[in-house]
């Protein structure tokens, strides 16, 4: 199922009892493509779970639209929306045992014994949890109460979707297991679906698309990839990718850029207006070291090892930068080295306004 939202916004009465009220959602609009993971991400606080629980129906919109396919459903109640939900805390009923807690929505429902033994068997194989239908919550692991959880959500067929921060309360190896696990059932159940996270990485390993909030404001609504590829914004740039994007601020001349506390213009391909204040900004895997040409001089710091190649602390004037290099590259500490950059991963943003180039 397709999913519009067209100028969705939700005001609250601040809580601080200063009786403003806080914009959670700002006149969003996108459209969610039928069968696709989405990730909603933002730093905390942003308006992900606004969003989500004004498409499952628990929040009233203060405007806007929300289409299920071509139906408004902005008014209509969260049991008419067919919507399956997940939380970070499970929430399953600690006295019913798996089975029992899988089968609930159906029996809501008044689906006859025999068939909702049937469906929830069929959904507890399909998030591999079959073997443990007679356990109750607590003899489970939190990975195994999470799948309880997302088949509970997934039983009813639902037409979408809504995951918030589902992986928050597990460890970190968990973590990562589970949301390779949530793309598979997700692929094999099809349903389109909405993953509410903080986290950049978790978001860029599971989704199709991810929309990045700031502020109740929409940042960008691009392919996971795309998005990485071509931010749209600084703040874009800056929340997307581990090791973060080198920022390097300066002035911009026709014939490179005066990074502020370096000598030396920093060759740049992107045009700006002569004078401008801007920040370059360029992901680590975009250093190249040991450049002949376009080279700029930079004292190493320190190095890190990463496996199969370095990371690479170093400075340009007074900036503090990020690169990759092989492991035979040969520098240490205080090293002198040329660097370039390369221009796939290099981006140019205007200082004040964040917007690119
Ligand atoms: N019921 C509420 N009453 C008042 N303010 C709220 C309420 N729910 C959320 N907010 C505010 O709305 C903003 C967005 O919150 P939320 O959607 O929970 O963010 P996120 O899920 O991205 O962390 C925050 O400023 C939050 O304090
Ligand atoms: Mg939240």
């Amino acid at each position: 199922m397709k999913v519009t939202i067209k100028d969705l916004t939700k005001k609250f009465a601040s809580r601080d009892k200063t009786g403003e009220m806080v914009t959670a959602v700002d006149t969003l609009s996108a459209e969610f493509e039928s069968g696709k993971l989405i990730a909603l991400l933002g730093p905390s606080g942003c308006g992900k779970s606004t969003m989500l629980n004004m498409l499952s129906g628990i929040l009233p919109v203060t405007s806007g639209k929300i289409y299920f396919d071509d139906v408004d459903v902005t008014d209509l109640s969260p049991d008419k929306r067919e919507v399956g939900l997940v939380f970070q805390n499970y929430a399953l009923y600690p006295h019913m045992t798996v089975l029992e807690n899988i089968c609930f929505p159906l029996k809501i429902k008044k689906v006859p014994k025999a068939e909702r033994i049937e469906k929830a068997v069929e959904i507890a194989k399909m998030v591999h949890i079959e073997d443990y239908l007679k356990r109750l919550p607590k003899e489970l692991s939190g990975g195994q109460q999470q799948r309880v959880a997302i088949a509970r959500a997934l039983v009813k067929k639902p037409k979408l979707l809504l995951l918030d921060e589902p992986l928050s309360n597990l460890d970190a190896k968990l973590r990562v297991e589970m949301r390779e696990e949530i793309r598979r059932i997700q692929r094999e159940s099809g349903v389109t679906t909405v993953f509410v996270t903080h986290d950049q990485e978790e978001a860029t390993s599971i989704s199709d698309y991810i929309l990045l909030m700031k502020l109740g404001v929409m940042q960008q609504f691009s392919a996971t990839r795309e998005i990485y590829n071509n931010p749209g914004n600084l703040f874009v740039a800056d929340f997307i990718g581990n090791p973060t994007i080198n920022q390097i601020h300066g002035t911009y001349t026709a014939d490179g850029i005066k990074a502020d506390g370096c000598d030396e213009l920093i060759p740049c391909a992107i045009k700006a207006n002569e004078g401008d204040r801007v920040v370059f900004a360029v992901r680590p895997e975009a250093v190249i070291f040991e450049n002949e040409k376009n080279t700029v001089n930079a004292t190493v710091n320190d190095l890190y090892s990463s496996g199969k190649d370095w990371l690479v602390n170093f400075m340009i004037g007074d900036t503090d930068l990020r690169g990759y290099c092989d492991a035979d590259f040969n520098v240490s500490e205080g090293s002198k080295i040329k660097v370039g950059f390369k221009e796939k991963g290099a981006f140019l943003f205007n200082e004040a306004t964040g917007e690119r180039y």
